[in-house]
């Protein structure tokens, strides 16, 4: 959920009893919600770990602080571990890969909507990505419709966004997890356009 979690309140009412919901888990101890669950499919589990970076956005607690903490405590039981990172900053999110290379499977940010060229394998295993990008619209600004962008920015006065609904593209990654030890074999980015896509 990174730092959207509580844009609509009435997330309150179900953010407990809905395990596949997770926010940052370096929000403050007592926060409603929980910052990491499992998924089950085919006989495989995957860990997921959501955390919030600190670069340009609210100074919550240190993510790498509590990357330690779940990490380590999810290795005992769980092989796969998949930590999104939601941070800003590209520096920040290299830093949380090198920080989790060989304790994580994968280590993948998002926030910035705007897919990274550097997926690659480090050197303990980590399958490792600055930023998945996105999926929704592209011919706006970030999936909101653009010319509410552009008069934001030009005379900084309050404007309402609203979603574009112009043509769609997909980011994604694809990363092939070794069963035996946890460590990726192979990271793959997808993207795709709505009108370069085909299925064939
Ligand atoms: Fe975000």
């Amino acid at each position: 959920m990174g730092n959207h979690t509580w844009d609509n309140k009435e997330i309150f009412d179900f953010i407990d009893d809905e395990p596949r919901i997770i926010r940052p888990a370096n929000f403050p101890p007592g926060t409603p919600g929980r910052g990491y669950t499992v998924v089950k499919g085919g006989g495989k589990e995957l860990a997921i770990v959501n955390l919030q970076g600190r670069t340009f956005l609210p100074a919550i607690d240190c993510p790498f602080r509590a990357a330690d903490d779940i990490v380590d405590e999810l290795r005992k039981k769980h092989k796969h571990i998949l930590v999104d990172f939601h941070a800003e900053a590209t520096s920040e999110k290299i830093a949380m890969g090198w920080h989790l290379d060989g304790r994580a499977s994968i280590v993948v940010g998002t926030h910035t909507h705007v897919q990274s060229n550097d997926d690659t394998i480090l050197p303990q295993g980590t399958a490792y990505q600055t930023d998945a990008g996105m999926v929704g619209p592209y011919e706006g600004v970030l999936g909101m419709q653009k010319e509410a962008v552009l008069q934001k920015f030009q005379t900084q006065l309050p404007v309402r966004f609203q979603v574009d609904m112009g043509k769609w593209h997909f980011h994604a990654i694809s990363v092939e997890l070794d069963d035996s030890n946890g460590k990726a074999r192979k990271i793959q980015k997808i993207r795709l356009k709505e009108d370069e896509w085909r299925m064939d």
